[in-house]
């Protein structure tokens, strides 16, 4: 059954969309950048449909109902309790990882990440000056794994961060708090501050199913934990992401003065309408959300049904994000990338991620869009 809200999407050529925008003139299914097809929840419409009538569109801080609002539905989705006080408005989550290379570490020390991952996560320490330490996750059945001795290993006197990426974009893994305690306790040991983005933390694609849940890093009962700074938003999951509006949960009174700062003039403050979109699915967006991963839920199913047909192609499912991160190496051709843009699909190159070999495919797009995505990731790989 094709859930209406996520039927009908409306055109985006000429919007100025960059997933729309990139094959613009090519017979391309973009299935690349982070956003989804589907129109917002209808709470959040309205919203900013109320925010427009009042007509004024000063400059804006954290409005009162911002940390409040955060504060709730991470206590009622995650069991997340936080103090609202710490939480501060922010342009997007990239800016926020920006901020505390700069808040957090000086030139020349190290930041950990996990790869492959997230373009900005291998990008961003080199841009303020700092360096990226890569720790590969490793493929094991079912599941990406960390390999704690290799992390253990990438320590070195000069780390100060662990940038985590939780759930892990691309391979959409759901860390356990097995591996999150590790992780703490080894920033404990060498006093590293871990800086988490739980950006997708709302898009969980079992957990209504008895499958993994979200466990925020900050919210283990460690002292690495209550030092932590966590990094979220409502665009991934309410498809609100060009409004710019996400939050950084920063427990340290000292860090929260410097946080502007840190931003060395380049931090903008957000605006208004991402306040009214944030404040609108935090507080009234659950029950789209929950319909939301239904549909989540049988695309990847179709996804995954579809990738293990096609020779040389390999896919551990995602357990969290509306991201597919597929091993092409098997099919013994040189440029999946291209491959897959030559038969008319417009994924996202694994090189970008730190793993030539794979493509990533977003499959939150209409149903029959992605009946037509998967055919043409069959012709990018016939012999
Ligand atoms: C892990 C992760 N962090 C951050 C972002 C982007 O965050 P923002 O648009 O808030 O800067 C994305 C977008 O795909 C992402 O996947």
């Amino acid at each position: 059954m094709i859930d209406p809200l996520f039927s009908a999407c409306p055109e985006r050529h000429g919007t100025g969309s960059e997933k729309w925008d990139r094959w613009a003139g090519r017979d391309v299914i973009p299935v690349w950048v982070a956003d989804m097809d589907f129109r917002t929840d209808p709470a959040v419409l309205a919203a900013l449909h109320e925010r427009v009538e009042h007509g004024v569109f000063g400059y804006t801080d954290d409005p009162p109902g911002f940390a409040p609002s955060l504060a709730a539905h991470l206590l009622r989705r995650h069991g997340f309790a936080i103090d609202p006080d710490h939480v501060r408005g922010i342009t997007g989550v990239v800016p926020g990882l920006a901020v505390t290379a700069r808040l957090l570490a000086a030139a020349d020390d190290e930041i950990i990440s996990f790869t492959p991952v997230y373009p900005p996560f291998l990008n961003l320490p080199g841009a303020a000056g700092r360096k990226l330490t890569r720790v590969p996750l490793v493929a094991a059945g079912d599941r990406w794994v960390i390999d704690h001795d290799a992390l253990a290993a990438a320590v070195s006197p000069r780390t100060r961060l662990i940038w985590l990426c939780h759930p892990h974009n691309p391979t959409g893994t759901v860390f356990s708090a097995a591996d999150l305690l590790r992780i703490a306790d080894l920033a404990d040991r060498h006093d590293l501050t871990v800086i988490s983005d739980e950006i997708w933390s709302d898009l969980l694609l079992d957990d209504d199913v008895g499958g993994p849940r979200h466990l925020p890093f900050a919210s283990l009962d460690h002292p690495a934990a209550r030092r932590a700074i966590t990094l979220v938003a409502p665009s991934k999951t309410w498809n609100v992401a060009g409004l710019c509006c996400a939050a950084a949960i920063v427990p340290d009174p000292d860090q929260r003065r410097r946080w502007r700062a840190a931003g060395g003039g380049l931090l903008p403050m957000v605006n208004s309408l991402g306040y009214a979109a944030a404040e609108a699915a935090w507080r009234h967006g659950e029950a789209w959300r929950q319909r939301l991963v239904a549909v989540l839920r049988a695309h990847r199913q179709m996804v995954m049904d579809s990738v293990a047909t096609i020779p040389g192609l390999a896919s551990i499912p995602p357990q969290a994000t509306y991201l597919v991160w597929i091993d092409c190496r098997g099919t013994g051709v040189a440029d999946p990338q291209a491959a897959c843009e030559a038969a008319g699909l417009g994924t996202s190159d694994g090189r970008d991620f730190g793993a030539p070999g794979f493509v990533r495919l977003n499959m939150a797009c209409p149903t029959p869009r992605l009946e037509e995505a998967l055919r043409r990731l069959r012709r990018a790989f016939a012999r």
